[in-house]
């Protein structure tokens, strides 16, 4: 006989709104659910009554064993209204085959060709960080993301458009955030179209200019192009499915590497023993030159604290899915149509696998510690088939931009009360003032689009 998953009662109700009033976050009212209620339990709002799931044997059901009866599409979802047919909100063979397209552009064996432009988007933004510059990191990370992701995956010098096309992106952002919505399905939302339209409009402008620029028409042969934007018009993919794609990877590919960089400069910040260790690192590797692919292989501290980072804050907190059929989870029945949530936070903060789990402890990455670790408690991009395309993309991306900050500037933060905000991604709030001081006059930098 299946059981309901539990929902909680109205004192523990309680403790979890004192928690999130406490916290100012959402996060620390879930974390009192989890320790009621274990690792699958109901969330009961007016009108958004998901199912929960945590740990290790949840990651497993969701992300391997039953992913074929969960669906990633949700139509009355605002993220499925922006992206449309985006491979993020795509399920069966137009997912595949959408993902079988854009793979080559993020195998690992094409990095090598993204490097010039991270260090670039590195030193194009910084270009103007004199003195003792302070700056708010979490604006600044993400002006570098987007300098990144344009020119490494859609061949494309953002830098003059940045300024102009930002408020439409923050406010795209925005829309697909959580928030009320969420419990009123059909509530007026004023504001947004103009920028969506500013986002698409510029997306296809950028579409048209690179068929001219390339000569490449629909029946172009995939061998001719290396970057993604070239890849989806030579597979033959109409304008608008490119658009849906450039704007799923523009979102997916700068908003994460924003947050998870900008929370790493904040642990740093808090943590001066591990700031002088990843510098010692950074300065005993790479020296004053430019970043280079090798080099990513030798940081192996800075790799750990990116690792942790990632534990503590990642940008992607929860796995959402809606079941497509009845399905069994340990015995608790979740009917079709319900919501399934995983949540990535709670179990990479889940006591029973961690030891001391809001610490940051970079050396829990260390190879030892790393090789008793059990399997799906640490999932930052995700697992299974459809784990995160930009996997290896992002963790070179972190590690290469980390590098290159810490060769050039000593960087002290100045903002001591952060928040955890629930945005499209995990977000520290009110964002991350940081003093940067130039190191080295010598570091040679580079600035200039097409010069690697
Ligand atoms: C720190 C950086 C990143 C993090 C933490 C991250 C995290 C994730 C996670 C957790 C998922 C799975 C979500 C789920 O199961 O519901 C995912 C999927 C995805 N990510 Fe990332 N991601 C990052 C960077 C990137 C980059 C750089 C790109 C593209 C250039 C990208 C594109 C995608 C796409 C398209 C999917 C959906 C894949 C599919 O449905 O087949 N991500 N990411």
């Amino acid at each position: 006989m299946q059981r309901k998953p539990p929902e909680l009662s109205a004192l523990a109700g309680q403790r979890a709104l004192q928690a999130m009033w406490r916290d100012h976050s959402l996060l620390a009212a879930l974390r009192v659910f989890h320790a009621e209620l274990g690792d699958c339990f109901r969330i009961k709002a007016p009108g958004f009554t998901p199912v929960m799931l945590v740990g290790p044997e949840a990651a497993r059901f969701v992300l391997v064993t039953s992913r074929n009866d969960l669906r990633w599409r949700n139509a009355s979802d605002p993220v499925t209204r922006v992206l449309q047919h985006g491979i993020l909100v795509e399920d069966g063979a137009l997912h595949d085959q959408l993902r079988q397209t854009m793979t080559p552009a993020l195998h690992k064996r094409v990095l090598g060709s993204y490097v010039a432009a991270m260090i670039r988007g590195v030193d194009t933004i910084t270009a103007d960080w004199h003195g003792h510059a302070t700056r708010d990191m979490l604006i600044e990370m993400r002006r570098i993301a987007l300098l990144i992701i344009f020119e490494a995956l859609f061949n494309h010098d953002f830098t003059p458009d940045i300024d102009t096309i930002w408020p439409s992106l923050l406010r795209t952002l925005s829309f697909i955030s959580p928030g009320l919505w969420m419990l009123w399905r059909d509530m007026p939302r004023p504001g947004y179209a103009k920028h969506l339209q500013r986002m698409d409009a510029y997306l296809y402008r950028m579409i048209e200019q690179y068929r001219e620029r390339h000569g490449l028409s629909p029946t172009a042969s995939s061998e001719s192009v290396s970057d993604l934007l070239g890849m989806l018009i030579a597979a033959g993919l109409s304008d608008s499915a490119i658009r849906d794609q450039l704007l799923t990877m523009l979102i997916a590919g700068h908003d994460t590497s924003t947050a998870s960089l900008t929370w790493t400069l904040y642990l740093l910040g808090a943590h001066p023993a591990a700031m002088s260790r990843a510098r010692a690192e950074v300065d005993a590797v790479i020296g004053h030159g430019a970043p280079q692919l090798e080099h990513a292989a030798q940081l192996t501290y800075l790799d750990q604290v990116i690792k942790e980072s990632l534990r503590l804050y990642p940008p992607i907190h929860l796995s959402s899915r809606t079941a497509a059929q009845d399905l069994d989870f340990k015995g608790m029945l979740i009917p079709a149509g319900t919501r399934v949530l995983f949540s990535i936070y709670l179990t990479q903060r889940d006591p029973h696998y961690w030891t001391a789990p809001d610490r940051f402890d970079p050396d829990r990455f260390s190879p030892e510690l790393s090789a008793n670790r059990p399997a799906y408690t640490y999932l930052p991009f995700g697992g299974g088939p459809r784990n995160c395309i930009g996997f290896a993309f992002a963790e070179l991306e972190l590690k290469l931009v980390l590098a290159r900050l810490l060769q050039r500037f000593d960087m002290a933060v100045k903002q001591p009360d952060i928040r955890v905000h629930m945005g499209a991604t995990l977000e520290p709030r009110p964002g991350l003032k940081c003093q940067a001081t130039q190191r080295h006059a010598s570091v040679t930098v580079n600035v200039v689009p097409g010069e690697p």
